[in-house]
């Protein structure tokens, strides 16, 4: 058993379940990477301030180096009695460079190093996903143009309602994701904040320069308060809220797809490569990738939940429960990526069945609305109107017909109004391509939205390499 870097005053050694019990090493060495280079530059700036010499502070910054290339190659063990990732760096330099070692940690607390380490990591972690994001934004527009002369019925209560381009459907979940981005992009801004310095809650003795260990990081800013600092989760709640909405829209496109791959609606067909067979029945093809996206959905949820519920009664500043952001906050980080990703290659692949989407939409009443807005335009009022056709959807559904196969004698039963150009409105492409209020499904306006999209998603991608090449100028 190691002797704990905090035994001074205990009299006793730790009991082994309690050592176990508060271990975090199994899931907190995912930040060991952000741990050294944190504890780098703070070691940099305590040289730099010469409250550390310059000799401990290049045998530490060496150290930790080689530390960090044992744990990438497996070398380094790590062990449970140490608790946590941050101890477990901090003993093993003590091992590599003995006393110079001990210096490491002045003025600086395992609340502020952990919640930076958290930050730095979340804040990589972010910058992935919005890459993911504009992957899948970019994927949706490229399908929404290749099937820009697709109808499909749209629905409302999943009652067919009435045409839709479906390139109109998929741009819709392009603005959800485009507000996903957004969303993200503000919580990255709040996770941006270097904390270091915050020590245990108070701030420290030491004549520290925190704005020089937050340019070392590239952080813009500095935390303001230093029990804010150590107390506080928000950043990583946001994010998880941020990914709990963006996790409905792939759950409800998720939903969709499943639907839309039943032998009942036929629109699409799941590509081979991403779907699974059934154990028992030969024939059947399932849609388990949009399934699980569905139902990972739930974990994600829970995750903020747990955030939320872990933070809410906590008096400043650190407490041992904060312990427990970690695996909820890695979780949603893997889960999300990982559905971003699927559908990143799935979505390309996905077979759009244009006969299939055309006929439903042709069946089912769907041009009632434009009948009824043709006999306001022939002076009917709506109410009128909307009672009208009404009349004539139930006497076509009697005749078994649909409303375009009546003919122009049976109308006038109804109206003296219809004239022969009813049935140039009564047609899908008359329907779609009509509709040309500010937002509205008609094509025009749907290859302006696809054409403005990839403008901003080209835009994005010039934007993302600067700040990339930014971020890779030497220090
Ligand atoms: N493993 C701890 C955590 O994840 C690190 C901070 C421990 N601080 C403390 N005062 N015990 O929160």
């Amino acid at each position: 058993m190691s002797e704990k870097p905090w035994g001074g005053r205990f009299a006793e050694k730790t009991d082994r379940t309690v050592e176990s019990f508060t271990a975090s090493i199994a899931f907190d060495r995912r930040l060991y990477r952000y741990d050294i280079q944190g504890s780098i530059a703070h070691c940099r700036m305590l040289a730099k301030q010469s409250i550390i010499s310059e000799e401990d502070a290049s045998q530490i910054v060496e150290g930790l180096c080689r530390i960090a290339r044992d744990i990438e190659r497996g070398d380094l063990e790590l062990d449970e009695s140490l608790e946590d990732i941050h101890m477990n760096i901090e003993a093993r330099l003590t091992a590599e460079v003995g006393k110079a070692a001990q210096k490491l940690h002045t003025a600086r607390s395992r609340n502020d190093q952990v919640v930076l380490d958290v930050r730095m990591y979340l804040r990589d972690e972010v910058v992935i996903i919005l890459t993911r994001l504009r992957g899948l934004r970019q994927t949706l527009v490229e399908l929404a143009k290749k099937h820009i002369n697709v109808i499909m019925p749209g629905y409302t209560h999943l009652q067919p309602a009435q045409p839709l381009l479906f390139s109109h459907h998929l741009m819709a979940y392009y603005e959800m994701f485009i507000r996903d981005s957004a969303r993200f992009k503000g919580a990255l801004k709040r996770i941006n904040v270097m904390p270091l310095g915050s020590a245990a809650l108070a701030g420290t003795t030491y004549p520290i320069d925190s704005e020089y260990t937050a340019k070392l990081l590239e952080f813009p800013e500095v935390s303001a308060n230093s029990l804010d600092a150590v107390s506080s989760r928000d950043f990583v709640t946001e994010f998880l809220a941020a990914a709990s909405i963006c996790m409905v829209h792939l759950s409800r496109l998720s939903e969709e797809l499943v639907l839309w791959s039943t032998a009942e609606f036929g629109f699409v067909e799941i590509p081979d490569a991403f779907a699974t067979g059934s154990s028992i029945m030969p024939q059947k093809k399932n849609p388990d990738v949009p399934e699980l996206v569905r139902g990972k959905t739930g974990r994600v949820f829970g995750s903020l939940m747990a955030l939320l519920t872990l933070m809410k009664g906590l008096p400043l500043s650190y407490n041992r429960d904060m312990q427990e952001d970690k695996e909820p906050l890695f979780d949603t980080v893997d889960t999300l990526k990982g559905c971003l990703e699927v559908y990143e290659k799935l979505l390309p692949r996905l077979k759009v069945n244009r006969e299939a989407m055309k006929k439903a939409a042709s069946r089912g009443f769907l041009n009632a609305t434009d009948m009824a807005d043709y006999l306001v335009t022939k002076g009917i009022g709506f109410r009128d109107a909307h009672h009208c056709v009404g009349e004539v959807v139930r006497y076509a559904m009697d005749q078994n017909k649909e409303l375009q196969e009546l003919s122009l004698r049976d109308l006038k039963k109804f109206s003296q109004a219809f004239e022969e150009d009813i049935f140039e409105i009564l047609t899908l492409e008359q329907m779609v391509n009509r509709r040309v209020s500010p937002g509205g499904t008609a094509k025009e306006n749907v290859v302006k939205a696809i054409n403005e999209a990839q403008e901003a998603l080209k835009l994005e991608a010039v934007e993302d390499e600067s700040h990339k090449r930014k971020r890779k100028t030497p220090k």
